[in-house]
């Protein structure tokens, strides 16, 4: 069976690497991996990190690309890929726009379409914008659905969708089990990951910051730059930034937080120096999808800078809020979560709702017609504090 994996965005790359490499090992199956190109530097620091070297590259990213401007080139591209590869199968994840197009490019041609975390919902197509639509689109038109929860199975039930639906766990919770055992397990590695932030003072907390979320864009920067700047104002604090390459995100962030002594604006980091500084931080303010996904699972709470979630899990186990983006209510919980204690940063993914770290093998044995087990989360309500040990920052 000829499996094109395509993908083109740092999330899909870290969420596809333990994938990749699983179907890489798989015996009767031929693992084609294409990437859009759809980013470039945040792309190509998570192909060398999990060492996967694409078949195929087609290098769409323009800067500042549109919308429409990027489906065009990857349709085009896609389908000519197609035409030359012939795969049995595509396998897509998540909802990106290289995801989105690989499915129905793949639909068009007739050739089947498998789906890795397929199910998540918020219910509303404006938010987050425009990842609900292609999620949905994704899932009509895919035949396998590898749906990461219970609660997105639920969602593809309520869209008649039963039937085509596998419950595996989330592959981030493989990529991010994988990555920090090769943090803990080798202390040499972690000297080497801190001392690209020699900046960090261990007697202040580390607020650790991302966002990049076209919805967002213009008013929503705005106001969390203004909740950033404030925040920065507390001096047993310390604010690290790095800063999604979109223009749009650079322009405002830079403008407004660029001067300020408290706010360290770096670029984007590879996985395993961000794995590192989620690890060491006391709290986590983000837009991110993954991240709400990640910091969880190693005990940090999590604020998340959206008035909705298609991952609610997190959300009902206490570590997660929404916090919007208004300045007020951003600085408030922000205040909130560094005056309780810090948690220890210890992997706790037995515990974590999205996953145990067997999604791959799971979906590599779906997809070859072997009987599995269905990830089923530990325990109903996972990850209370009280299950996690406190430690001084
Ligand atoms: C994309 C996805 C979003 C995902 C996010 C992860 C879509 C519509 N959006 O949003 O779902 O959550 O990636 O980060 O698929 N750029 C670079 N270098 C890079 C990456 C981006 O310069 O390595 C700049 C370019 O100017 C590019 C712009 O960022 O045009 C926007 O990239 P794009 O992939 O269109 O949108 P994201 O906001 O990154
Ligand atoms: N990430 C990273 N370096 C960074 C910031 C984030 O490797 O500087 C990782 C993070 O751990 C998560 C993923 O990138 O796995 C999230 O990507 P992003 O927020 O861009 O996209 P989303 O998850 O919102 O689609």
């Amino acid at each position: 069976m000829k499996v094109l994996s395509v993908f083109g965005t740092r999330p899909e790359a870290i969420k596809m690497g333990p994938l990749v490499r699983a179907l890489h090992a798989a015996p009767g199956i031929e693992s084609i991996v294409c990437i859009t190109g759809q980013h470039r530097a945040m792309l190509d620091q998570v192909m060398s990190l999990f060492d996967i070297h694409p078949d195929h590259d087609l290098d769409v990213m323009v800067a500042n690309q549109t919308l429409n401007g990027l489906c065009s080139r990857l349709f085009a591209k896609l389908d000519a890929l197609y035409e030359q590869v012939q795969p049995d199968r595509v396998l897509v994840h998540g909802d990106t726009s290289t995801a989105m197009t690989a499915a129905l490019a793949a639909f068009h041609r007739r050739i089947p379409v498998a789906h890795v975390e397929a199910g998540l919902r918020t219910g509303d197509l404006q938010q987050p914008w425009p990842e609900e639509m292609n999620r949905r689109v994704i899932d009509v038109v895919a035949d396998h659905l590898f749906a990461p929860t219970n609660s997105s199975r639920y969602n593809l039930e309520q869209e008649n969708l039963a039937g085509r639906i596998s419950v595996t766990g989330n592959t981030v919770i493989d990529a991010l089990k994988q990555t920090v055992e090769r943090i803990d397990q080798d202390a040499t590695l972690r000297t080497s990951i801190d001392a690209h932030f020699p900046f960090l003072e261990s007697q202040r907390k580390l607020l650790l910051v991302t966002g990049h979320r076209r919805e967002n864009f213009g008013g929503g920067f705005e106001n969390i730059c203004r909740a950033l700047a404030e925040l920065a104002l507390r001096d047993d604090l310390q604010i690290v930034y790095p800063v999604h390459l979109n223009p749009n995100v650079q322009g405002p962030v830079h403008a407004h937080l660029g001067g300020l002594d408290n706010v360290h604006l770096i670029p984007p980091q590879d996985y395993l120096s961000f794995v590192r500084l989620m690890q060491r931080a006391h709290v986590v303010l983000t837009d991110s999808g993954g991240v709400q996904e990640e910091a969880p699972a190693l005990g940090r709470p999590v604020l998340v800078m959206r008035d909705v979630t298609e991952r609610p899990e997190a959300v009902q186990a206490g570590v997660v809020r929404l916090v919007g983006t208004d300045p007020a209510r951003i600085v408030a919980a922000v205040h909130d979560a560094c005056n309780g204690p810090r948690v220890a940063a210890h992997f706790i993914a037995d515990a974590s709702p999205y996953g145990d770290g067997r999604a791959s093998a799971r979906i590599v044995a779906a997809l070859r017609g072997e009987p599995f087990d269905e990830f089923v989360a530990a325990h109903a309500a996972p990850l209370s504090q009280s299950s996690l040990s406190e430690v001084t920052p």
